[in-house]
């Protein structure tokens, strides 16, 4: 063997004994949690296949047997890379399950030939496992809590997940503007996603109403890669317990024209087909037929101080005549950065909270009360009253 050859496998031996071992480096949490389906996401620091296991709530222990896999895949393809998602689906309504995730690094791929490295996945020895419940739209009760314009506030989320008892809670919504600007990755888990997998989003199904920050910046056409990733929009709707809820994508709050959006924002036709999609939930039996019907939007149709912006004469004139006479217990919005209520205004037949910027709302049912709580941080109960 030749003196080079020899200096560059001892280079790639080196190489190979000094990678680093793949991690897991965010959540796992949950997406999209239906009856009968959930997705899982999350997030590995080198280029992998990812995998989920499912365990029934028996507390049979992890390692008793091999449980069923279900790949990131696409195109009947096994992904190749850091964000992970998978939607195990065939689950069964208000039932508990167990899971572990998992990476297994790809080294290279190349023809046919693919080189795997180590796996990776979370903890399962002498821990419980997390464990979601999947919705049920026969379950008598249900409750929920709502935060919304946390704009990078570790701190302040912790302290409002808290006093709304998130781990009671049966899911949770993020109500926009949870960052100020999307321009890394890094951004969106540091400034209050991975606290929010920390408190609950790995147990408790997460459901996240984009806001108009979360629009802005080079990593916000990326979105959609992390929240609803296996769905084919962000905005949605879906029930649990005697509650309907419909998740609007309000968008941006300026005219798509405004120089502050250099031309990279097409948000009026966006909502326009989002209304469309709208009319066709209001129509739907299961929208008609629910106990309750509550709508979550970012941008509310009016503002605290005084003449509306763009986006809230959108909601306006797109959304609200749509929801009119539809049988809306409630609106939840935020945006405004304070406190404030409509009770039916002009053109809207429906009450409307907005949630500050500080505060959490929680909410549960009992019979037939929607009976809500929007308290600030500093424990100032800015509303509490049945619906
Ligand atoms: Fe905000």
């Amino acid at each position: 063997m030749k003196k080079n050859t020899l200096f560059i496998l001892l280079l790639c031996l080196m190489q190979m004994t000094a990678a680093k071992a793949i991690k897991i480096v965010h959540g796992p949490y949950l997406q999209d949690v239906g009856e009968t389906e959930a997705t899982l996401v999350w997030l590995s620091d080198s280029t992998s296949i990812g995998w989920v296991e499912l365990f029934p709530d028996d507390g049979s222990n992890a390692y008793l047997r091999t449980r069923p896999r279900y790949y990131d895949t696409t195109i009947g393809i096994k992904r190749e890379g850091r964000i992970h998602s998978v939607t195990v689906k065939g689950l069964k309504p208000g039932t508990s399950y167990r899971y572990r995730v998992f990476a297994q690094q790809v080294l290279s791929h190349k023809g046919i030939r693919v080189h795997y490295g180590d796996i990776v996945a979370t903890e399962a020895y002498n821990v419980a496992l997390p464990k979601f419940t999947t919705l049920d739209t026969s379950k008598p009760e249900t409750s929920f809590l709502v935060v919304n314009d946390i704009h990078q506030r570790n701190e302040l989320l912790s302290k409002l997940l808290s006093m709304g008892k998130v781990k009671s809670r049966d899911i949770v919504f993020f109500n926009g503007d949870m960052l100020n600007i999307f321009d890394s990755e890094a951004k969106f888990f540091r400034s209050f996603m991975d606290t929010a997998v920390k408190e609950f989003a790995t147990d408790i199904p997460l459901y996240y109403v984009r806001g108009n920050h979360e629009t802005r910046g080079q990593w916000a056409d990326r979105f959609h890669d992390y929240v609803c990733p296996r769905k084919p929009n962000i905005y949605y709707a879906f029930q649990q317990g005697p509650v309907y809820f419909i998740c609007l994508d309000t968008g941006e709050d300026k005219p798509d024209t405004d120089w502050e959006y250099s031309g990279i924002t097409d948000y009026d036709n966006y909502r326009t087909e989002q209304a469309e999609w709208l009319k066709g939930i209001v129509r739907s039996d299961e929208f008609k037929k629910a106990r309750f019907r509550v709508v979550l939007g970012h941008i509310p149709p009016f503002d605290n101080q005084g003449p509306v912006w763009h986006g809230a004469q959108e909601v306006s004139d797109k959304f609200i005549p749509i929801l009119n006479n539809s049988g809306i217990d409630l609106m939840i919005c935020g945006h405004n950065h304070q406190y404030g209520y409509r009770d039916k205004m002009k053109g809207c037949d429906f009450p409307i909270i907005v949630n500050s910027n500080n505060g959490v709302l929680t909410a549960n049912t009992h019979g037939d009360k929607l009976h809500v709580k929007v308290q600030e941080a500093d424990g100032t109960v800015n509303l509490e009253k049945d619906y």
